[in-house]
């Protein structure tokens, strides 16, 4: 018993670990331990003898589990005291200034275009980027050869041969959602389109992708007045400044007439002021929408009429916060983000401010 005792006892103390210690747990006092065999020993006793070991075998297994459990206590706050000796910080050292995300510039221009075109009564409407054939020409009268599917350099998406479903291409202006906007809601309607779009096209003032946000508004009695009305409050509350516009002829399938508009600007040291000077800059298409499109929206062109207008966000950014390469702004560039990235609390509306 003495023996049996010491075995276990030093083995307890020297174990290193608890899987070690289970190992000895099973041998000594387990279901087929040593103790537990020396405790069938029992039965072959004589009554005075067992009288005398029973007691005594009792006594050393609970000697050998106090051991057991004393020890489990003392390998675990062993395995904690050196988990805090090793994972320790150092509170007292400086800690690290916080940063702060920007918000892009498009983003924070997209903002200031809603909150304007929300006080003017205009709600944001949205469609798919990647968009089918007929949403992105048919319906806006651009027929199948029409030299304008080209000069969109339109990217289209890859098709079998032989699969004759819709043609997919990327949208390459945010017109279609006219389409889908007067399909869905009827006339009157007045929305906004902002989004992204595409053309294969790549240059200090032209990227692949880029932004646009397209205007419309159908009524009884809607005519070019009050198109040029709402712009020049548009370019006057952006800028900050009154703006003069100037329209020219031009021509768009889907529109009729047509103009395209410049507002006035100054040209200094290769970088453009809007709202002052002499000279001018194309920011927008626009005109009264074509029968032809009303039509394809399901709309009666002789009932109804509508303006429509669509301008390159991307472009508006760079001339009011005075960024002078587009390809920058879709680099991802940690220095330019941060120069250029406007507070992301700073919420544009027309009574707080809509100025960065
Ligand atoms: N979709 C035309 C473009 O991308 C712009 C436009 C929109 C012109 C609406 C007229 C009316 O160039």
């Amino acid at each position: 018993m003495d023996d049996l005792k010491n075995k276990y006892l030093t083995a307890i103390l020297t174990a290193g670990d608890e899987a070690t210690l289970e190992d000895i747990r099973l041998q000594a006092v387990g279901k087929k331990g040593e103790v537990a065999l020396k405790m069938r020993e029992l039965g072959k006793m004589t009554p005075e003898e067992r009288q005398e070991m029973g007691p005594k075998l009792n006594a050393l297994k609970d000697e050998i589990n106090s051991a057991l459990a004393a020890k489990k206590v003392a390998l675990e706050d062993a395995a904690l005291d050196a988990r805090l000796a090793e994972e320790w910080l150092d509170v007292t050292l400086p800690s690290r200034a916080r940063r702060q995300g920007t918000l892009h510039p498009i983003s924070r221009v997209s903002e200031e275009i809603y909150a304007i075109f929300a006080d003017l009564g205009f709600a944001v409407a949205e469609g798919p980027q990647i968009e089918d054939d007929w949403h992105n020409f048919d319906a806006l009268n651009i027929a199948p050869h029409h030299p304008a599917r080209q000069e969109h350099d339109t990217f289209y998406m890859h098709r079998a041969e032989g699969d004759d479903r819709p043609n997919h291409v990327l949208r390459t202006h945010t017109s279609p959602v006219q389409i889908r906007s007067m399909i869905d809601q009827g006339a009157p309607i007045r929305i906004i389109a902002p989004g992204r779009v595409y053309r294969s096209d790549y240059d200090q003032t032209h990227t692949p992708m880029f932004h646009q946000v397209e205007g419309m508004a159908i009524d009884k009695d809607i005519s070019m007045a009050n198109l040029k009305w709402v712009l020049e409050e548009f370019y006057t509350a952006f800028f900050g400044t009154k703006v003069k516009t100037r329209f020219r002829a031009s021509h768009f399938p889907f529109t009729e007439p047509s103009a395209e508009v410049d507002v006035q600007c100054r040209w200094e040291n290769g970088s453009v002021t809007v709202g002052e000077g002499d000279d001018w800059l194309e920011v927008l298409g626009s005109g009264m929408m074509h029968p032809n499109v009303l039509q394809a929206g399901g709309i009666d062109p002789k009932e109804w009429q509508g303006f429509a207008f669509g301008m390159g966000i991307d472009r508006l950014a760079m001339l009011k916060y005075g960024i002078p390469d587009l390809r920058a702004f879709f680099d991802s560039d940690l220095r330019w983000l941060r120069h250029y990235g406007f507070s992301p609390l700073g919420v544009p509306t027309l009574a707080g401010g809509i100025h960065g």
